[in-house]
């Protein structure tokens, strides 16, 4: 059996899985971060979009997307015309994974990628979410949540403008940038246009689901 698994209940309302993820501690990341940072929006959505893991701030607040990734994808909804509270937002890992270092601010917690072990450990609250909300399209912000949804290694580059409709977790099952992907752009005009990709990627899934 997996060393670590995240024990879910068997007949939850979202708060129930809320609640029972805040105590997860199925993985290490539990005893590093300040708290889970569980997925919210409408439990009625026809989309969700689900990205890799809280980060600083996300811990801090126990919201996801509220720090410097959160306000490139509000922007990007906004542009896209998508309301945020009518679709549900989560994570592929709901725990922040870190490794302390130094910024010039003094002291910080650096982003780690989530690993294998620690994306399936957490798995089974992003399968419960979708059986909750059941969501007609999923879009993955980046290559962690498109791996956990497809199942695969996948790359956002090639596999972007793809609708694949195999999915065993919604109708439709999409993939674009992570709004970090922008931030981290090695020139303005590789910015401008994954921020464009990011746009039209949304209001294709929203349509799409809607
Ligand atoms: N990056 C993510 O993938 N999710 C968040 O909630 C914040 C930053």
């Amino acid at each position: 059996a997996p060393k670590y698994l995240a024990q879910v209940p068997t007949s939850y309302s979202w708060q129930d899985l809320k609640d029972a993820a805040a105590k997860c501690s199925a993985c290490p990341l539990a005893s590093k971060a300040t708290q889970t940072v569980f997925g919210e929006g409408s439990l009625e959505a026809d989309l969700m979009i689900v990205g890799e893991q809280p980060g600083d701030e996300e811990d801090l607040s126990g919201k996801a997307f509220v720090g410097p990734a959160g306000k490139v994808l509000a922007e990007a909804l906004e542009k896209a015309g998508i309301i945020r509270e009518k679709v549900y937002v989560t994570n592929a890992v709901k725990h922040f994974k870190w490794t302390a270092g130094e910024s010039p601010e003094g002291k910080a917690r650096i982003h780690k990628k989530p690993g294998g072990t620690e994306m399936h450990a957490c798995k089974p609250w992003l399968e419960a979410e979708i059986a909750l909300v059941k969501p007609k399209v999923i879009i993955a912000l980046g290559v962690t949540a498109g791996t956990a949804l497809y199942g695969r290694l996948v790359q956002v580059q090639s596999e972007r403008e793809r609708i694949n409709t195999k999915s065993a977790f919604a109708e439709a099952l999409t993939i674009t940038w992570h709004p970090s992907a922008i931030l981290r752009a090695m020139s303005e005009e590789e910015k401008l246009e994954r921020m464009q990709n990011l746009i039209s990627d949304l209001r294709k899934a929203f349509e799409l689901a809607t």
